[in-house]
């Protein structure tokens, strides 16, 4: 059985914590979910760490399907959570339900994420009547990067903050399970979390959330040349890959792999009836 929004709801009604990671592969979310990890986000940031893309707004609905079909397959337990990429949803509340329902019943994802404001909140209305759970996300949302003048953190001022309660709210009452909250102030983030009753999931929000969420490539050390300041690494797996792949090649160079262990034997006598 698979975690439910319920589960989630529970959680922040008892004020326990939780995780989210994101996963784009099998083995990736096998291995987040064997921690214990209860929601898995295939996000849109694939866009930016699986394909080396500047933005996550190239990333199509066709992408999205194909990283949820990966990460449903290697889990059993966590809910699935799969992003909305870019121009999938804001068209209308209807185009929304046609590419939600593709990322459940062909991407096999228990919810759908998608980013943006108050004027949104039709959209969650829409898709949470048709039996589509829906996590919400304000505040930094990557989709609007260029419409933000670039990754700047959200609601340091008066009205852009009311906007952001404003939109928690009309989220909630849409009926959004949950909702991220992005690149805002802590005591921003922790106000929010106050006055709504679905959990809060931060991301460079503070410690006033309800959970948390990374990405796997942060989290893991796996990209080398820059961290985000929301991001802690837990691992430096970039530097072991590297090391671990230099052996290998030293290894072949030095004719010290493959050894017996990692090879095949066959009959003498056959190899001795060959030419
Ligand atoms: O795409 C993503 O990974 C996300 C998280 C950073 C919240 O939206």
């Amino acid at each position: 059985m698979r975690t439910t929004i319920r589960d989630l709801q529970r959680l922040k009604a008892e004020g326990q914590r939780f995780a989210m990671l994101t996963a784009y592969d099998a083995t990736a979310a096998r291995l987040v979910e064997a921690a214990d990890i209860p929601v898995i986000l295939v996000g849109d940031s694939l866009g930016m760490v699986v394909q080396g893309q500047a933005t996550t707004i190239p990333v199509t609905l066709e992408q999205m399907i194909y990283h949820t079909q990966m990460v449903v397959r290697g889990t059993h337990k966590a809910l699935i959570v799969a992003d909305l990429p870019f121009a999938t949803y804001q068209v209308s509340p209807e185009q929304a339900l046609i590419s939600a329902a593709r990322l459940l019943q062909e991407g096999g994802a228990g919810a759908v994420k998608l980013e943006g404001g108050e004027a949104l909140a039709p959209t969650v209305a829409r898709l949470t009547e048709a039996g589509i759970p829906v996590m919400a996300h304000i505040g930094l949302t990557p989709q609007h990067v260029h419409q933000l003048g670039g990754w700047r953190v959200q609601g340091r001022a008066l009205e852009a903050a009311r906007a952001l309660v404003a939109a928690a709210k009309a989220h909630e009452a849409s009926g959004a399970f949950a909702i991220v909250l992005e690149g805002i102030p802590s005591a921003l983030a922790a106000h929010i979390t106050a006055r709504i009753g679905i959990p809060t999931i931060g991301i460079g929000a503070g410690i006033g959330c309800d959970a948390q969420v990374q990405v796997f490539h942060d989290l893991l050390g796996l990209i080398e040349e820059f961290t985000p300041k929301h991001a802690r690494h837990y691992a430096e797996l970039g530097a072991a890959i590297r090391a671990a792949v230099r052996q290998y090649a030293a290894d072949v160079q030095a004719g010290a792999f493959p050894t017996e262990a990692q090879s095949f034997s066959m009959d003498d006598g056959i190899l001795a009836q060959l030419d």
